[in-house]
């Protein structure tokens, strides 16, 4: 069992490596049978590769009754350029869910639109999008990023928050220093609270563990607490029976926030029950780097991701 565990363990620490190497990703790329049955794999967990897929799939999930969260993928961009770029798309995004009366929420990196260049530019491309969501329903939403940035993505969040205070930030339990952060957001705000994905040392994180379990729960009550808008976002299902018995759902103060593709039984069955539920629905050219961390955090995916690739069936997440 511990020589299994700690396989699982190595495992996942290879898939995110995996995820990072330049090289792999470029192979895949320029071998169309690979690529082929690798994207099939893909599919699972994102709408397609236009804003139009992104567009068809987050509209039959809201037609279903979900919340949207939707992800033009993308990170670490390194050049101006391709910054722009990613922020027109984004842009182009925003303006197709108004044209369409979609409400959603509009995620995305700081490194995509910047951040990897400097926080100004970032700063500035966040400003831009969020002139475009003023009077909509469409809300930006910050993800988070290795530790190494976390200061310079809440310092910009906190600057143009205090421009547009409808931007959202997302914030990562696993880390030691999120409580402190949580409390340095002093007005009601819109926050995600997520376990946390990246691989960080261990003097500033703690692993998976009912530590870290209580620790988000206990994260979770202080946001609602201070009047913040929560994203309970998890797929854990023991944590979200936590969160049903604590009631945090019924106010309206908080909804639990699930990544597209992984466990839509467990969304179907909240939603179904009249629980507030959010699907993060992401589309895009960049699905490798995304593929290798759904598996990479839940390593049976690899087996769905072997079925995937040879089946001929279409992709149906049955929400
Ligand atoms: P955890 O990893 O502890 O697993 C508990 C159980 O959940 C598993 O045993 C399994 O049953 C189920 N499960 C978890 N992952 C699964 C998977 N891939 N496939 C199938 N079942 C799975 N991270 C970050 O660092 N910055 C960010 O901005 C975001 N943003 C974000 C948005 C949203 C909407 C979600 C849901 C998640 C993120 N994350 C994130 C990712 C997050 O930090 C975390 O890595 C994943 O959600 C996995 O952690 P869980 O809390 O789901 O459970």
């Amino acid at each position: 069992m511990v020589q299994h565990l700690e396989l699982e363990q190595q495992f996942t620490t290879a898939f995110k490596k995996m995820a990072r190497r330049a090289d792999l990703k470029a192979y895949v790329e320029k071998t169309p049978e690979l690529n082929r049955i690798l994207r099939q794999a893909a599919l699972r967990y994102m709408a397609g590769d236009t804003l139009q897929d992104g567009i068809a799939a987050g509209t039959k999930l809201v037609e279903r009754g979900y919340s949207l969260s939707i992800e033009y993928i993308g990170e670490n961009t390194l050049s101006v350029s391709e910054c722009e770029q990613a922020a027109a798309e984004m842009k182009a995004l925003i303006y197709e869910l108004k044209k369409a009366g979609i409400p959603a929420r509009v995620s995305f990196d700081l490194s995509h639109i910047g951040l990897s260049i400097g926080k100004s530019l970032a700063y500035s491309c966040l400003i831009d999008l969020a002139g475009q969501t003023a009077d909509t329903d469409i809300e930006l939403f910050i993800s988070m990023e290795e530790s190494g940035k976390t200061d310079d993505i809440l310092s910009v969040y906190k600057q143009a928050a205090a421009v547009y205070s409808g931007i959202g930030i997302t914030l990562q339990a696993h880390l030691l220093r999120t409580p402190d952060d949580l409390a340095t957001l002093t007005s009601p705000c819109r926050i995600r609270i997520v376990k946390g994905a990246y691989q960080e040392p261990d003097n500033l994180s703690i692993s998976r563990s009912p530590e870290l379990n209580q620790r988000y729960l206990q994260l979770v009550e202080k946001a609602v607490q201070q009047g913040h808008r929560v994203s309970i976002a998890t797929h854990d299902e023991v944590m979200i029976n936590s969160v049903l018995e604590r009631e945090w759902l019924e106010n309206n103060h908080a909804e639990i926030e699930m990544l597209y593709g992984i466990r839509p039984d467990l969304a179907s069955r909240l939603q179904k029950s009249g629980k507030p539920v959010r699907i993060y629905t992401p589309y895009g050219q960049e699905w490798y780097l995304y593929l290798c961390h759904r598996i990479a955090e839940y390593p049976p995916n690899l087996y769905q991701a072997v079925i995937d690739m040879v089946s001929k069936q279409e992709m149906n997440n049955n929400y």
